[in-house]
């Protein structure tokens, strides 16, 4: 594995996926299934945790979904994933998810989960990562309510 920074910019650590909602990913109602949804939420997740950590990374936990709206089929959905707060090894992602209706530009906020990713090395053991430097205020305040969160939790 790669040598690792000390420390890393929270800009650097982003993940982003997009996709339109197709038949084959619609529950009885004809919106996005929750299933298919939380795997996007994963996947843009697990792409900002193995930016940040420069490796591979696993799934700790997905303890807080939001689920605001329900998402039409023919939506272009799209997760956007930021390393908000790291520990040792854990980093604390928020993933932001919005729905558009391509045909007329609108745009929803629909969902925001919370992750947990553990970076791991070549046995699978837990690695440490780099510690994550906020550049701007709008960073200092995701990282701060991060550490609150993870405050209030308490120890895992
Ligand atoms: C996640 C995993 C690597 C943790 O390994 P472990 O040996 O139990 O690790 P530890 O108890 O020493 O904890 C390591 C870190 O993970 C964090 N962690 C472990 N379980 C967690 C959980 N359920 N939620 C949040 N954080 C968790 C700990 O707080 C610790 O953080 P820190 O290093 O920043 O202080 C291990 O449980 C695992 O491989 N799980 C399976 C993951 C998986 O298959 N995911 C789905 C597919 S990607």
């Amino acid at each position: 594995m790669n040598s690792l920074p000390d420390s890393r910019p929270m800009s650097y650590s982003r993940g982003e996926i997009s996709a339109i909602v197709m038949p084959h990913m619609q529950n009885i109602l004809g919106d996005l299934f929750g299933g298919n949804l939380m795997a996007m939420v994963d996947q843009a997740a697990a792409i900002a945790a193995i930016r940040h950590c420069g490796g591979p990374a696993v799934t700790a936990s997905i303890h807080q979904v939001d689920f605001r709206e329900r998402i039409p089929l023919g939506s272009v959905v799209t997760c956007r994933a930021t390393v908000d707060f790291v520990g040792n090894s854990s980093m604390d992602i928020t993933v932001e998810v919005t729905a558009e209706k391509p045909s007329t530009g609108e745009l929803k906020h629909t969902h925001t989960a919370r992750v947990v990713f553990v970076s791991i090395d070549a046995a699978g053991k837990p690695r440490r990562v780099p510690r994550l430097v906020p550049g701007t205020d709008e960073e200092r305040e995701r990282y701060a309510r991060a550490e609150r969160d993870r405050q209030q939790a308490g120890a895992r």
